[in-house]
């Protein structure tokens, strides 16, 4: 075991889940994780390398090699075809997409607006229903965009409800749920199977005690 694998570990919100996981699954971490900006971190031990990334670049770095494996949403997998394998659903960071707006409002007839920061989603989704609008790309507070009439409909995450609530939006309809996938890049695969599948092993039997109700330390 002398080759390193290196990950792309989204900062943000699903990074204290993902690391308590990687905890759970009993892989020694990086002390600096706790309170440091440093982006690349290993761990001798463990021969990994950690990346932290943006979560909308983690699957780029996995995508072209740099990155091994990476955790990533499944929402940016569902918005960017991407060539990696997806090995395994983490089970963290649960949440889903969902078109909101303002309350009792209809969409109009002529070029309805929808604001996103997932434009791919969000124009299948609605081609899907037969409805043709003009997607407006953002890149946060989404949630802004029907309050100051930017657009009639938002497509985004929710995962507890309070940002919608605390600015008086409601959820029209739910597009997929989401949450946090393993992904490798197909070559890493093949060339460090063992080293990846071992790591994979480690978290699945992880995932399956929690799911069993088990206390996991
Ligand atoms: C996400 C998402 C919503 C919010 C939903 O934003 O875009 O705004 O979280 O979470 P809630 O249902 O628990 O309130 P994020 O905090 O990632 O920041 P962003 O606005 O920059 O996208």
């Amino acid at each position: 075991m002398n080759e390193y694998v290196t990950i792309a570990m989204p900062k943000g919100r699903i990074f204290e889940e993902a690391l308590e996981l990687l905890r759970k699954a009993g892989f020694i971490l990086p002390p600096e994780f706790d309170d440091s900006r440093k982006l690349i971190l290993e761990v001798e031990e463990e021969k990994l390398r950690f990346f932290l990334a943006k979560p909308m670049d983690v699957v780029t770095y996995v995508e072209h090699g740099v990155a091994d494996i990476g955790i990533a949403g499944k929402d940016v997998m569902l918005e960017e075809e991407r060539v990696v394998y997806e090995l395994l659903d983490l089970k963290i960071s649960a949440c889903y997409l969902a078109v909101a707006g303002l309350p009792d409002t209809k969409m109009s007839d002529v070029a309805p607006k929808v604001a996103s920061k997932y434009p791919n989603i969000t124009s299948s989704y609605f081609r899907e229903q037969g409805e043709q609008v003009e997607i407006i790309k953002l890149n946060g507070s989404i949630e802004l965009a029907p309050m100051i009439g930017l657009a009639e409909r938002i497509v985004d995450i929710v995962s507890t409800g309070q940002t919608l609530k605390e600015n008086g939006l409601v959820e029209y309809s739910r597009i997929a749920n989401v949450t946090s996938r393993l992904i490798s890049n197909p070559v890493s695969f093949r060339l460090k199977e063992e080293r990846i599948s071992e790591i994979v092993d480690r978290l699945a039997a992880v995932i399956d005690r929690l799911e069993s109700g088990e206390s996991v330390f």
